[in-house]
């Protein structure tokens, strides 16, 4: 499977209190734009905006007659009931989720099915042996598992393949980089990570542009917009807003360009809510850091670690 370094991620094209509103035009420019650029990853899953990231996708893939060009990942393991949002890989569940998902992607087959989440209720085996069934039919392509720990991810493969792992990774979420990202090296697993931008945090501008941050899972939840990480982050941006502009690039484009460097990393999925958000993305490939700067930026990540401990 040939796919692009950079993916793009959808979970804003769902439209939604949680990841903010967004309009579908909007999305579909950013689609067209990326596959313009060469782009041909595209993340997406049904709990973003229950269905609707992928009805865009869908529709998109469909106008442009273009599925066969396109690396779709998608997931499965989140269910939804009015508000509530539930974990189930039961059998019965992921044999109707993967028919709802194709139907919205308009698509028979899926290139990268992810199990979203593991689910504590449901025994690892279980799921496994439907993920085995999805790609001994060829309905699905690659087997991909998302956020599960080593020690479940040992476990999945007793009973089916596993080819992908998505998780969480960028300057300030490094965890993968202890277990995860040398277990992908030493077997051959590819390794797409998403939130390479922090959900945007480490684009810098909520602390230079002053921008607002918006009223949605950020405001609330992200630890890095609230003191004492507030303070400490922004030492952070400003030293490291030196280095991109030797390159004369954005902090986006150095937190891109920072991930694609590190060891093991197959594909950095990036979210984008508009055409200048994924053109500046897109420019990380205009230029690359250098050594010296790379190791400039991990120091300044050890002197933000020790300020944060220090804060505690
Ligand atoms: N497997 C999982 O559990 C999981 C979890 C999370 C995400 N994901 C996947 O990974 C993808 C990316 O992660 P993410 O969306 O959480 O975070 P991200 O890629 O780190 O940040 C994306 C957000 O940052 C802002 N942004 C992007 N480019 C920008 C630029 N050049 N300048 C300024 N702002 C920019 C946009 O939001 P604003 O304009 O609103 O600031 C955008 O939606 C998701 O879409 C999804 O496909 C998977």
């Amino acid at each position: 499977m040939n796919i692009s370094v950079l993916g793009l991620g959808t979970w804003a094209f769902g439209s939604d209190k949680w990841w903010g509103w967004q309009s579908d035009s909007k999305s579909e420019e950013v689609l067209e734009t990326a596959f313009e650029n060469g782009v041909n990853l595209i993340d997406t899953a049904p709990v973003y905006g229950r269905g609707h990231s992928q009805t865009v996708i869908g529709r998109f893939l469909r106008q442009n007659k273009i599925r066969e060009k396109i690396v779709l990942a998608d997931k499965l393991g989140l269910r939804w009931h009015n508000r509530k949002v539930e974990h189930n890989l039961s059998k019965k569940s992921m044999l109707e989720e993967i028919d709802l998902s194709r139907k919205r992607l308009c698509t028979d087959y899926i290139d990268i099915y992810q199990v979203h989440w593991p689910d504590p209720d449901t025994p690892i085996a279980e799921t496994a042996a439907v993920m085995e069934k999805f790609y001994a039919q060829g309905i699905i392509k690659a087997v991909g598992l998302s956020n599960y720990s080593l020690k479940q991810i040992q476990e999945f493969r007793k009973y089916c393949p596993v080819h992908i792992l998505q998780m969480p990774y960028n300057m300030f979420e490094r965890n993968i980089e202890i277990e995860i990202a040398p277990f992908c090296l030493q077997q051959g697993i590819s390794l797409l990570v998403y939130s390479p931008l922090d959900s945007g945090i480490l684009t810098g501008k909520f602390f230079f542009e002053k921008q607002r941050v918006p009223k949605d899972l950020r405001r609330k939840y992200h630890s890095g917009l609230k003191a004492p990480l507030l303070t400490i982050n922004n030492e952070f941006f400003k030293q490291a807003k030196d280095i991109a502009l030797n390159y004369n690039a954005s902090l986006a484009q150095l937190a891109l360009n920072w991930c694609i460097a590190q060891s093991g990393i197959t594909s950095v999925l990036a979210g984008a809510r508009n055409i200048a958000q994924i053109k500046d993305n897109l420019l990380c490939f205009a230029w690359k850091p250098k050594q010296l700067d790379l190791a400039k930026i991990n120091e300044l990540l050890e002197i933000r670690k020790r300020e944060i401990k220090k804060s505690l």
